[in-house]
């Protein structure tokens, strides 16, 4: 059978790292009130990284993907299929992927982007997979790359303190060996309005908001429900019980959804890949940049079963368990 599996992971972070703090005082300053004490309490989050003007979501990913194909020991001509998961792509059109193959200086692959915004990066792997599978790829470059600083609302204290930028990167390539052993993806539109950028370009101006936002409270409930569902049912398609899980990353919004879905799979939390209290969330990229991060530090290891998890705006979720 025709699998595939991934052989190399990378990440990368702006350099412009704030902290709780800073951010309070930034916000201070314009009469918002907000304090490391409620963020750290709340959300888990201690620091996030902003990237500079004029950096946009390619440039990030760029980054991640050299780190990647390094990792895989390949370079950018051996790839023939370029995923990227984003919500805050450089332009509106063309894709992301597409500027981001250019500036790897590579030519003719089939390149895309997935919006599934913080599902997208488990959604992006789940297609590269299925194309892996059905050989119309061999060896696939899956990035989640984000932006979010240039949609957050600074005047809005309960959206702008979870957020920060970043990317990660996979090479997927196909094997006999399995390494994707299943995923599971959802969606329910109708709960578009609960986590949404509603603004749009018409006739050359933006119509409504172009800016980030969230009912916190019942995306944190659908959240919790969601993602207990698609981790049992990726489990069971994969024919992998509880117990045979290693290592759970999941999408990085806030470490009491990520306690909340360890509990619910009797995980304990050293099983759990947690980057949110230096990251915040990434959106599309925290998966990916989790999971480097993870193997970087010698956690996550050839052979062992990981479970990938994601649940953001549509509202979207999903699961990929897969074998390192
Ligand atoms: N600093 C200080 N106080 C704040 C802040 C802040 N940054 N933000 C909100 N508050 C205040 C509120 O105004 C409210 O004050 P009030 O009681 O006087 O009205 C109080 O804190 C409590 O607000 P709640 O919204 O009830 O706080 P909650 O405990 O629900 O936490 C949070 C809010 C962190 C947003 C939570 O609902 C959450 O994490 N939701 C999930 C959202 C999420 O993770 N989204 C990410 C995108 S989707 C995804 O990735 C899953």
């Amino acid at each position: 059978a025709r699998y595939s599996r991934i052989i190399g992971t990378g990440s990368y972070l702006p350099p412009r790292r704030v902290s709780n703090q800073a951010l309070a005082e930034q916000l201070a300053q314009k009469g918002i009130k907000t304090s490391d004490e409620w963020i750290v309490e709340r959300t888990g989050i201690r620091a996030r990284y902003f990237a500079d003007p004029g950096v946009g979501s390619s440039d990030l990913a760029v980054q991640a993907s050299l780190k990647a194909l390094e990792a895989a020991g390949c370079t950018a001509e051996d790839i023939d299929l370029i995923i990227v998961a984003t919500s805050t792509p450089d332009m509106v059109f063309p894709s992301t992927a597409c500027i981001v193959q250019n500036k790897l200086g590579v030519h003719g692959c089939p390149a895309f982007d997935v919006q599934a915004v913080c599902s997208g990066f488990v959604y992006a792997l789940t297609v590269a997979d299925a194309m892996i599978r059905a050989g119309s790829a061999s060896r696939a470059l899956v990035v989640g790359s984000e932006v979010f600083s240039r949609i957050l609302d600074f005047n809005d204290r309960t959206t702008c303190v979870l957020f920060g930028d970043g990317a990660g990167a996979v090479v997927l390539q196909a094997s006999d060996e399995p390494g994707i052993l299943a995923s599971e993806l959802h969606a329910d539109g109708r709960h578009v309005d609960i986590l949404c950028v509603p603004g749009h370009v018409d006739g050359g101006q933006i119509l409504g908001d172009p800016l980030l936002k969230m009912d916190g409270q019942a995306v944190f409930k659908l959240a919790v429900g969601v993602l207990e569902k698609a981790a049992h049912a990726v489990l069971e398609k994969a024919g992998i019980s509880e117990s045979q899980l290693d290592w759970l990353v999941p999408h990085q919004a806030n470490i009491r959804i990520m306690h909340s879905t360890a509990r619910k799979l009797k995980l304990p939390m050293d099983k759990v890949v947690a980057t949110v209290e230096e990251h915040g969330n990434t959106s599309a990229a925290s998966i990916p940049l989790a999971l480097d991060h993870a193997v970087r530090q010698g956690q996550i290891k050839r052979g062992q079963n990981v479970m990938l998890e994601g649940v953001g705006g549509g509202f979207t979720w999903g699961a990929v368990l897969l074998k390192m």
